[in-house]
């Protein structure tokens, strides 16, 4: 496998994240918001975003991994790495790199409802809605992308290519 041309350019990206970061602010105008980056993906996303939020933001990170995968959709969420803070009450928003079939996010979003937040909504750098399994879609979106194994700006092949500053996606050789 080799990294593809350049689907989403830097420009883009920083234009697009700008635009998220303008529509957040006024959405959550005189509250403040606690950002959940999904690690490891969502980390260049999450760095440029919280720049372009003008509110009062906390950032706290989890590292989970979902069973999903084959014909279970049943979406149970293995967490490997939970937050630090207590979330009842406070205004949520999980950062995420890119919603496949839906299923880590759904069973996610159903586990942090159950720690009562005042609101728990959802902002991914990329959505691939032809691949989704079950019925989730994200409160904000960058960029919409087609059934294409992407890689860059956080999003990894084997761990790798993470830190391409664009978005790409493999090939087959
Ligand atoms: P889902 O539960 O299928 O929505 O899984 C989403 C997770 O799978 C993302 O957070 C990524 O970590 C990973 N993933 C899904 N599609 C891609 C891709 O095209 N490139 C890299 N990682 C991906
Ligand atoms: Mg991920």
């Amino acid at each position: 496998m080799t990294k593809g041309e350049v689907l989403i350019s830097e420009e883009e990206i920083a234009k697009r994240v700008k635009e998220l970061g303008e529509q957040i602010t006024g959405d959550y105008k005189g509250k403040s918001i606690l950002l959940v980056g999904i690690l490891k993906g969502s980390t260049p996303f999450l760095a440029d975003l919280m720049r372009r939020i003008d509110l009062d933001v906390e950032i706290d990170f989890m590292i989970v991994s979902s069973y999903g995968g084959g014909t279970s959709t049943s979406g149970d969420v293995k967490i490997l790495k939970d937050l630090e803070c207590d979330i009842k009450g406070r205004d949520v928003l999980i950062v995420e790199d890119i919603i496949d079939s839906g299923v880590t996010l759904n069973a996610l979003t159903k586990l942090l409802r159950k720690r009562e937040p005042a609101s728990l909504k959802v902002v991914s750098m990329l959505d691939k809605p032809s691949r989704r399994q079950v019925d989730f879609y994200p409160d904000y979106c960058g960029f919409e992308v087609e059934d294409k194994f992407i890689v860059g700006y956080g999003l990894d092949f084997d761990q790798k290519y993470r830190q391409l500053p664009y978005i790409s996606w493999l090939k087959q050789e």
